[in-house]
């Protein structure tokens, strides 16, 4: 009969996904700074890939109060995820979408790791490891604030894409990158729903 599995089974198998998912991410971040046409994105971007070799860190802390070895186990998930960012990067490379949709590629990330994050937090508490859950809760706390960045930073490059293909795109992409034919109106979109580009603007809570 096979052994009964516990929540700390979860909780490690689940610890093992993010720490993957780090790693993926942490690789592919230079890529996406390169790709980001705004000066604003790809600096966010390289400070994520800062943050993210922290929260690494923070994963093998934790690895370390289970008693376990760092080791990742490979997340479906954060790869099919990745490999929609690198369709979009090819498919809007040099058009005024790109950083729009680059945007949504990493918002999708973030989500992603917020909902492990919580859940991990969670269950760290539940197993009575209270440093666990505080690392991870800081970790969680980066994510969040990265989500909301990349909201700020969505909002002049979904007006960029949709300037360029709207009545005035015969106007200078520097122009529209400064959202000099953008007009003043900007989109907002309300916490939770999903933006006329698709833009995740909502946080996933834990
Ligand atoms: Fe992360």
């Amino acid at each position: 009969m096979p052994r009964e599995k516990t929540l700390e089974d979860l909780f490690v198998d689940t610890l093992k996904d993010i720490y993957y998912a780090e790693k993926r991410i942490l690789k592919s971040l230079p890529k996406m700074a390169k790709g980001a046409e705004s000066p604003k994105l790809k600096k966010g971007f390289e400070k994520h890939l800062t943050q993210t070799e922290g929260q690494i860190e923070r994963l093998e802390q934790v690895f370390e109060i289970f008693g376990q070895p760092a080791r990742g186990k490979k997340c479906e998930a954060i790869e099919g995820i990745i490999a929609e960012g690198d369709t979009i990067m090819k498919e809007y490379r040099g058009t005024a979408a790109l950083d729009a949709g680059l945007i949504s590629a990493a918002q999708a990330v973030e989500h992603y790791e917020i909902t492990r994050y919580g859940t991990l937090r969670r269950w760290a508490e539940m197993l009575g490891k209270r440093n666990a859950a505080s690392l991870l809760d800081r970790s969680l706390k980066e994510e969040s604030d990265t989500d909301e960045q990349l909201n700020m930073i969505a909002e002049q490059a979904n007006e960029t894409a949709k300037t360029r293909n709207g009545k005035s795109a015969g106007k200078s992409r520097k122009a529209a990158k400064k959202g000099l034919s953008g007009g003043e109106a900007r989109a907002k979109v309300m916490p939770g729903s999903a933006g006329e580009t698709g833009q995740t603007n909502g946080r996933d809570g834990e």
